[in-house]
């Protein structure tokens, strides 16, 4: 995965009606070990990373990469959204195109965080890259990630085999501009 590749970047912190998104500070560094070292959040992710190589690797300020998005619930951070580049994607319909990854600290599953800071992202993203379809990878077991991606408005492209299990590759089409 490459990054958006950007210039401007970060933007302005993103306000939703109960989120905030802004970009990685290092106050947020106990949140993405805590999002890597969890076997909740890595169930189809490939499992969790060990927390003492997480706590020895993890950067002061981590993730701070243009389209990386920390998703901040009343100062404190409950989530990460992230939009690449999928550069060597292994489906020629998602190669290249932009894509969306979403991971949430599981007390914070089931309140619709997820659905409301993923929007806000695909609305920033179309706001800078006017036109710019989004893709999505996720597995079909992931019945969580599942129901998201349709709440968001992907679509089906195609399922195929990787990693051990059944994928689903979804895109999303941004509005077209009425009149
Ligand atoms: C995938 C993931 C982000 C989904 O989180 P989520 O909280 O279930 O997703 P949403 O934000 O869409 O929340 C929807 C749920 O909140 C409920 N909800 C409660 N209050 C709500 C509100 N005010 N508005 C909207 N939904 C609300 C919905 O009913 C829904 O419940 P359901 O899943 O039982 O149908 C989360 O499970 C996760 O981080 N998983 C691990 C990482 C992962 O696998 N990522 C995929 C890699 S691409």
């Amino acid at each position: 995965m490459d990054d958006l590749g950007l210039a401007d970047w970060p933007p302005e912190p993103i306000r939703t009606e109960r989120l905030v998104l802004r970009a990685p500070e290092a106050r947020d560094r106990a949140a993405f070990v805590e999002l890597l070292a969890s076997p909740e959040v890595n169930a189809y992710l490939g499992g969790p990373r060990p927390r003492d190589e997480l706590e020895r690797e993890t950067p002061e300020v981590p993730e701070r990469w243009p389209g990386s998005f920390v998703v901040d619930l009343d100062g404190a951070m409950i989530g990460h959204v992230l939009l690449r580049r999928a550069a060597g994607h292994r489906r020629p319909a998602a190669a290249g195109k932009a894509d969306l990854g979403y991971l949430f600290l599981p007390r914070a599953w089931g309140s619709g965080y997820a659905a409301e800071a993923c929007a806000a992202a695909l609305g920033w993203l179309t706001g800078v890259l006017p036109g710019e379809p989004v893709v999505l990878t996720t597995q079909t077991a992931n019945a969580g990630s599942m129901r998201l991606a349709a709440r968001l408005g992907f679509t089906e492209v195609e399922r195929f085999e990787a990693w051990d299990a059944e994928q689903w590759l979804g895109m999303w089409s941004p509005p077209t501009p009425s009149g």
